[in-house]
């Protein structure tokens, strides 16, 4: 087995597995260690930060050039392919042989008041109506890109109708279309639409906020959407002095609004619940006159004086600590009032997935990465768990310290029984042997303790990266 030499770097978010990947590669029928099931077929893809040109800035770990990894799996056959998103600030780059933007810490780029930040799409995949679509965090045009040949296709407007949209949009696989918000420093603060499975805009609103703030995902329902606005704002006068830093208001709510699928600004109801901050949902769905969202918000911790401490909130979200629970919400539309309840506070866990099936449906199970307890150390993340979102409890899996696991996708066998009648694919880092491998988990029952069934070493390593997505060979056929 061909192992990468790992370059040496003296910052953190280039070193080790951090470092990016210079070849695209397609790696077909790889050998596979223990028993491939075969009763799946569809394609995982990863998304991450991989910089093409060397940073001469001072570099963060968001800054990178976004790269797609994708494992396609047929019926007990698996291959592997990579390649970056061809974005339009990556292609002017390439024309003119060198960098044209900074990163996070040093944002403006000269002659560009327009674009000062560089539209990296390095956030997040999904599939959309025959395409894969890449997204950035900070809100950017989205670019669709084959699914077989991971080629890019360009920008993703929709015949004009979008020019941002946020990582974490969301597909629903029932109907076809896309669910979209975005959020900026100027008005309209937030904006929240819909695309058709024709690839046609159907719907767009301006979602009323007194200012900019930090929404990161939203969540949906089969009639609903659920936007957020948390009291996570950005320091209006640390950005004037050209400084990037969050801010935390412990005295005011969270506030949620609820909105039909189709509905105006004047449709939307307002939900406010205890002050949090978090960025990934788990699912949302409906129950009688409750809307419920079930997501994985920051831990609060209490002061010296009993009250959150919102200094150390800042710390964890500006230092990239890892400090989660797991939490629900119910939003009732007749009375207006917010009932919420922490449904596991014991384990660490991030990147929640579930049965895409089962997104806007009532569900059972979601699968998270866990990470060691506080979080405050060198990121570490060892192992995978899957929750029942009804008691609390769970099943987990860790590989001890020597793998470092990425979002994984659930993938449901070819004729499901239940909803967890699937596996959880994932890529993994082995720095021992500084190796990256495919995992593969049977999720039904208790199973997922026992480990992988199944694990495809690589014959060159996949940097760290961030979201990652699960697309069906049905689906895949069904939205073409
Ligand atoms: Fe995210």
């Amino acid at each position: 087995m061909q192992t990468t030499e790992l370059p040496v770097h003296e910052i953190p978010a280039l070193s080790g597995n951090n470092a990016p990947v210079h070849q695209e590669d397609l790696f077909e029928d790889l050998p596979v260690i223990g028993e491939m099931p075969r009763d799946f077929a569809g394609l995982y893809v990863r998304n991450g930060p991989n910089a093409f040109f060397a940073p001469t800035w001072r570099y963060h770990a968001y800054d990178g050039d976004g790269m797609l990894h994708a494992v396609r799996f047929d019926h007990g056959r698996v291959s592997y392919r990579n390649r970056w998103v061809r974005t339009e600030a990556l292609s002017e780059e390439q024309a003119a042989g060198r960098t044209l933007w900074k990163g996070l810490k040093e944002p403006m780029r000269k002659g560009r008041p327009d674009q000062p930040m560089k539209n990296t799409s390095n956030t997040d995949v999904k599939y959309h109506a025959g395409r894969l679509i890449t997204m950035w965090y900070r809100s950017g045009m989205p670019y669709a890109l084959d699914p077989m040949t991971l080629e890019t296709l360009g920008p993703a407007d929709y015949d004009g109708a979008l020019d941002r949209i946020s990582a974490h949009s969301r597909p629903d696989e029932h109907t076809g279309e896309l669910l979209w918000f975005d959020y900026a420093l100027q008005a309209p603060y937030m904006r929240y639409g819909v695309i058709g499975p024709d690839r046609r805009a159907r719907h767009a609103i301006e979602v009323p906020l007194p200012g900019p703030n930090l929404p990161h995902d939203m969540a949906v329902t089969e009639h609903y959407t659920i936007l957020h606005d948390f009291p996570l704002r950005l320091d209006l006068e640390a950005m004037a002095a050209g400084r990037y830093k969050v801010r935390f208001h412990p005295d005011e709510p969270s506030r949620f609004a609820v909105v039909p699928r189709y509905g105006q600004a004047s449709d939307i109801r307002w939900f406010t619940a205890r002050p949090s901050y978090m960025l990934h949902v788990v699912n949302a769905w409906e129950e009688g006159d409750e809307v419920v969202m079930v997501g994985t918000p920051y831990r609060m911790h209490a002061g010296e004086d009993g009250r959150i401490d919102a200094r150390r909130l800042e710390r964890t979200i500006n230092q990239r600590q890892r400090d989660f629970l797991l939490y629900e919400w119910r939003f009732d539309l007749r009375t207006g009032t917010t009932r919420e309840r922490v449904i596991d506070d014991v384990l660490n866990t991030e990147f929640p997935v579930i049965n895409g099936a089962y997104q806007g449906r009532p569900n059972r199970w979601s699968y998270h990465i866990v990470f060691p307890p506080g979080g405050r150390e060198e990121p570490r993340f060892p192992g995978l768990v899957k929750y029942d979102l009804r008691t609390g409890g769970y099943i987990a899996f860790s590989a001890g310290p020597q793998y470092f696991y990425n979002e994984p996708g659930f993938a449901p066998r070819d004729e499901p029984r239940s909803e967890d009648d699937g596996y959880l694919v994932t890529l993994a880092w082995n720095p021992a042997d500084m190796r990256s491998e495919i995992q593969v988990f049977d999720c039904l029952g208790a199973r997922l303790a026992e480990g992988p069934v199944a694990r495809v070493p690589l014959p060159r390593r996949v940097p760290n990266g961030f979201h990652a997505t699960y697309v069906s060979q049905k689906t895949l056929d069904r939205w073409k």
